[in-house]
């Protein structure tokens, strides 16, 4: 019989054997590819020493393909939970260095364990993965654990956050669970994202592309609009994925966390009085009236390489999370197109499921009209903006710097579909289209070039300007520039304790 100490060491080495994963060759071979292994990137993204690892000496029950002879501790998947900053969240990371990062079913009970672990105790699950996909080996057992992973994935959609970093390989049907949770972040270079590869597509449809090109972090950060961040490498993706937890609550019953606010927030700026063009066809950046009115003038970008005519991202006011809608006169004039429609149009649902205010910043010359876009379908893509603002029931300020025409001024939060602050600055033009396009249509060509332009001016002065909207009281204030930061402030204090809720449904029917 053996003593005890015998058992500890027994105990010891299991440890010992289930942290060199795959073993030193494959964590090398690993390292000299520029990833690093799963335990330390779990090391980077959590609060030191607060990682509680569960079913560390899991193995796989295949006994095909002499599988029987090679197992590994853990599987190839580390599975626990652990702290960021001070908050419980779970983390599943998949180890390359074990049968590729491959799903086994084991190690689909893993993650599954900590999904069910995850929605009771109300914490956000966060995985990295590596992986070569389907265990081979394991054949529809595999499927079987992928697929419990993706209902787990819809069932915690909306109840707590879900974010997904792609680290390495991500290919055929895994890509689908990243693709359900909230946020993707990729990592330049390293890691790669499709449903067939390469090789594939060559044989069906004779095309020629590499990885890289195909399924790259920049291919899905500013052509597809799949993932949302992109970082330089691992240790950079584990920070920004800190920082994106710092903006959210854990659960779908929490507000979002409030930081000490330790900048002036009756701040005015100066600057802000000369940021719009007189021009109205000259474009300027809207991230800089963002990033002046924001606390410490840092503002969080979601999807900054993708439909830039639209943008999204995290700040806080006075301590407390938002959520940022901003349509961007510098690209494309600050057009609605099916691309920034939906991209915005998830990130204001992602707000409202988890009780973060939206902040709307408004200068938008309407939908982007062509067969391109019409064939494309941007009446759908279109309503799913107008859709995700109207469903939304937290606090929703919208401030209205420029341009405000036609459709696209019902769209971006406006009174008429539930925003409860709408501000204007004096040079708003809240019209059903831009002077020029007016006098066109109501002149037709009976006008002489003189009586044009007198027409475009009278059409300009009567209403491309906020005061008739606010004499209807869809504009709640007009406000001076330099005092944007206060007034937001204020909007969002008074709505601080808002309760609304949608009629009882079992769920909408947006435009899919
Ligand atoms: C079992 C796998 C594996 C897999 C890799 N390995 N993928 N083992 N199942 N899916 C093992 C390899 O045998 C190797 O073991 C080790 O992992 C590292 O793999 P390498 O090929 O040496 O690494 P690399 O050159 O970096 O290439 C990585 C790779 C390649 C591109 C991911 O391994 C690959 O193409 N794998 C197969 C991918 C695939 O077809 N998966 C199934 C997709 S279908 P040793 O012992 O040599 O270290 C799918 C369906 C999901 O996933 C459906 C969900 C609904």
């Amino acid at each position: 019989m053996s003593t005890a100490q015998e058992k500890y060491h027994q105990l010891e080495e299991r440890h010992r054997l289930a942290e060199l994963g795959g073993g030193q060759d494959r964590i090398d071979k690993l390292h000299a590819t520029g990833r690093k292994t799963a335990r330390e990137r779990i090391h980077d993204l959590l609060d030191p020493n607060t990682f509680v690892e569960l079913d560390k000496f899991m193995t796989h029950r295949c006994t095909d393909f002499g599988m029987e002879q090679t197992k590994f501790f853990g599987d190839g998947f580390i599975t626990g939970y652990g702290k960021i900053d001070g908050r419980l969240v779970y983390v599943f990371a998949q180890d390359f260095t074990v049968f590729g990062g491959s799903l086994s079913r084991a190690n689909a009970d893993k993650i599954v364990k900590i999904m069910d672990l995850a929605m009771k105790m109300g914490a956000p699950l966060i995985g990295l993965n590596d992986s070569g996909g389907a265990r081979i080996q394991e054949g529809v057992q595999s499927l079987a654990g992928y697929a419990d992973i993706f209902y787990r994935n819809v069932r915690a959609s909306g109840v707590i956050p879900q974010i997904s970093a792609i680290l390495g390989p991500c290919a055929g049907g895994a890509v689908y669970s990243p693709a359900i949770t909230d946020f993707i972040m990729m990592v330049k270079d390293t890691s790669y994202m499709f449903v067939t590869g390469p090789d594939v597509i060559k044989t069906v449809t004779h095309e020629e592309v590499s990885k890289e090109e195909l399924g790259g972090a920049m291919t899905h950060n500013s052509k597809s609009g799949v993932a949302h961040f992109t970082a330089d490498d691992d240790e950079q993706a584990m920070m920004m994925l800190r920082e994106l937890m710092s903006f959210l609550p854990s659960n779908n019953l929490e507000d979002p966390p409030v930081k000490p606010c330790m900048d002036d927030i009756h701040r005015e700026d100066e600057k802000l009085m000369d940021l719009i063009p007189s021009d109205p066809n000259k474009p300027y950046d809207m991230k800089e009236l963002i990033t002046t009115v924001v606390d410490d003038h840092h503002f969080f970008e979601v999807m900054p390489h993708y439909a830039q005519n639209i943008i999204i991202g995290f700040a806080r006011f006075n301590g407390s999370p938002v959520g940022i809608v901003a349509n961007q006169p510098a690209y494309l004039a600050g057009v609605l197109d099916i691309n920034s429609s939906v991209k915005a149009a998830r990130f204001v649902r992602f707000c409202d499921a988890f009780n973060i205010p939206l902040v709307t910043f408004v200068d938008v010359p309407g939908f982007l009209p062509g067969t391109a876009q019409e064939y494309g379908g941007i009446i759908k893509h279109g309503a799913k903006l107008l859709y995700a603002f109207a469903e939304a029931t937290v606090p929703k300020i919208t401030l209205i710097t420029r341009k405000a025409y036609g459709g696209a001024y019902d769209v971006m939060a406006s009174k008429h579909i539930g925003a409860d602050i709408n501000l204007a600055y004096p040079t708003a033009e809240i019209a059903v289209m831009g002077p020029d396009g007016a006098v066109n249509i109501i002149f037709r060509d009976k006008l002489s070039d003189e009586e044009r332009a007198k027409a475009v001016q009278d059409y300009r002065d009567t209403f491309a300007s906020p005061y008739k909207a606010a004499e209807l009281g869809y504009i709640d204030q007009i406000i001076y520039p330099r005092k944007t930061r206060v007034r937001i402030i204020e909007s969002l204090q008074m709505a601080r304790n808002k309760r609304e809720t949608n009629p009882p449904k079992k769920h909408g029917n947006i435009p899919l």
